[in-house]
C-alpha cells in the first residue's frame, strides 16, 4: 500500500503538470481527489483491511499526501483563473527600452524636385506654385497654343469640361505669374501635371519644373547659361550638354537640350539608344506672341523658358529604367532613397 500511495503521488503530480487550461482542471480532481472514484480516496478506504498495527502509520502518509494533491491542485487553479492576466502582468518590464517606429522618408521624386528648385533658387530664381485644375486658356491659349492647333496633339489632354482639364505641364504658370506681376521676373513652378499616356517612360501624373526669366535684353546666351550650369549643378561639372533646335509654340527660337548620357558617358547604349546623348528638356525663348498676350511690350522685355521633367531626371540620376516604380508604392524600392 505505501508502493501505491507513492505511485499514485507521482502520477498526480506529473499529471497535473500538464495541465494548462482550466477544462482540464475538473478531470484531475475527478479523478485523483474525487470523492467517490478518485483513486486517492479509494487507497485510503483499503485502510480498512490492512492490519491494525500499520494502520496509523499508512493512514498518516495517505493523508499527507492527499493534503499535498490537493494543494497543488488548488495552486494549479489560481494560476490558471486569476490566471493569464497577473501572469503577463508580471513579464511586462518597463524598464526595457521602447522599440523606435521606421523613419519615413520623402519620396525620390519630392526629394529630386526639392533638389531643382534649391539649384534654381541659388540663382535668384522665386518658388511658385498653380492649380493642377487648368483653364484651357492659361493651359493653350495664353501659350500661343489656340484650339485646333496641331501642338495640342502633343498632349493627352484630361479634359474635366469643354473649358476645365488637368494641367498637361507647368507652364501655365507662364501667363498666370506674368499678367500679375511687371519684369524683371525670375521664377520656377514646380508641380504634378497630367496625361493620358502610360508605359516604361511615361505615368498620367508626373512632375514638372517649368521656370522663366523676363527681363530686358535677355538672350540665347542666357539661357544657355543658366541651363548649364543647373545640369552641371544636378549630374556633373564636367557633364557635356547640347542645344538642338526644336518648336513649341510658345517659345521662339526653341530648343531641346541633351546631355551626354550618364549611363555610359556618350559612348553609347541601350538608355540613349546609341547616340551617346540623353534628351533632358525643353526651353527657348518666350514667343513675343505670349509676351503681348499678358500686357508686356516684347520690343521692351525679352525672355526664356523652360520646362523638365523630374521622374526623368530621377531615373537618370538613380539609374532606373522603368518609371512606373516610383508610383507603386512599394517601400522596398522606395526606401533605398
Ligand atoms: N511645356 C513643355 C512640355 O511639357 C516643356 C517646355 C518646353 C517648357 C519648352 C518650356 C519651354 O517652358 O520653353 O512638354
Amino acid at each position: 500500500m505505501e508502493l501505491e500511495l507513492a505511485r499514485l503521488k507521482d502520477e498526480a503530480i506529473q499529471t497535473l503538470k500538464g495541465v494548462t487550461v482550466a477544462s482540464e482542471l475538473e478531470p484531475f480532481r475527478v479523478k485523483f481527489l474525487g470523492r467517490k472514484g478518485g483513486s486517492l480516496t479509494g487507497v485510503m478506504r483499503q485502510l480498512a483491511e490492512v492490519p491494525k498495527e500499520d494502520r496509523p502509520r499508512l493512514g498518516q502518509l495517505a493523508n499527507e499526501i492527499k493534503k499535498e494533491v490537493t494543494a497543488l491542485f488548488e495552486q494549479k487553479k489560481q494560476d490558471l483563473s486569476a490566471g493569464q492576466t497577473p501572469q503577463k502582468q508580471s513579464e511586462l518590464d518597463l524598464s526595457l527600452p521602447g522599440r523606435s517606429l521606421p523613419f519615413g522618408k520623402l519620396h525620390p521624386v519630392t526629394q529630386v524636385m526639392e533638389e531643382i528648385c534649391s539649384i534654381f533658387e541659388g540663382m535668384g530664381f522665386a518658388v511658385a506654385e498653380g492649380p493642377d485644375v487648368e483653364t484651357d486658356h492659361y493651359n493653350f491659349e495664353a501659350l500661343n497654343i489656340p484650339k485646333h492647333h496641331p501642338a495640342r496633339d502633343m498632349h493627352d489632354t484630361f479634359y474635366v469640361s469643354d473649358s476645365i482639364l488637368l494641367r498637361t505641364h507647368t507652364s501655365n504658370m507662364q501667363a498666370r505669374i506674368m499678367e500679375n506681376m511687371e519684369p524683371p521676373l525670375r521664377y520656377i513652378a514646380p508641380g504634378k501635371v497630367y496625361r493620358c499616356d502610360s508605359d516604361i517612360t511615361h505615368t498620367p501624373m508626373f512632375v514638372q519644373v517649368e521656370g522663366f526669366l523676363v527681363d530686358r535684353d535677355v538672350s540665347f546666351a542666357d539661357l544657355k547659361g543658366v541651363l548649364t550650369s543647373f545640369l552641371h549643378h544636378m549630374f556633373s561639372q564636367d557633364l557635356a550638354v547640347r542645344f538642338r533646335p526644336s518648336f513649341f509654340p510658345f517659345t521662339e527660337p526653341s530648343a531641346e537640350v541633351d546631355i551626354a548620357c550618364v549611363i555610359c558617358g556618350g559612348e553609347g547604349c541601350r538608355v540613349c539608344k546609341r547616340t551617346g546623348w540623353i534628351e533632358i528638356l525643353g526651353a527657348g525663348l518666350i514667343d513675343p506672341e505670349v509676351m503681348k498676350m499678358v500686357g508686356y511690350d516684347p520690343d521692351e522685355y525679352s525672355g526664356f523658358a523652360f520646362g523638365l521633367g523630374v521622374e526623368r531626371i530621377a531615373m537618370l540620376k538613380y539609374g532606373i529604367n522603368d518609371i512606373r516604380l516610383y508610383y507603386e508604392n512599394d517601400l522596398r524600392f522606395l526606401s533605398q532613397f
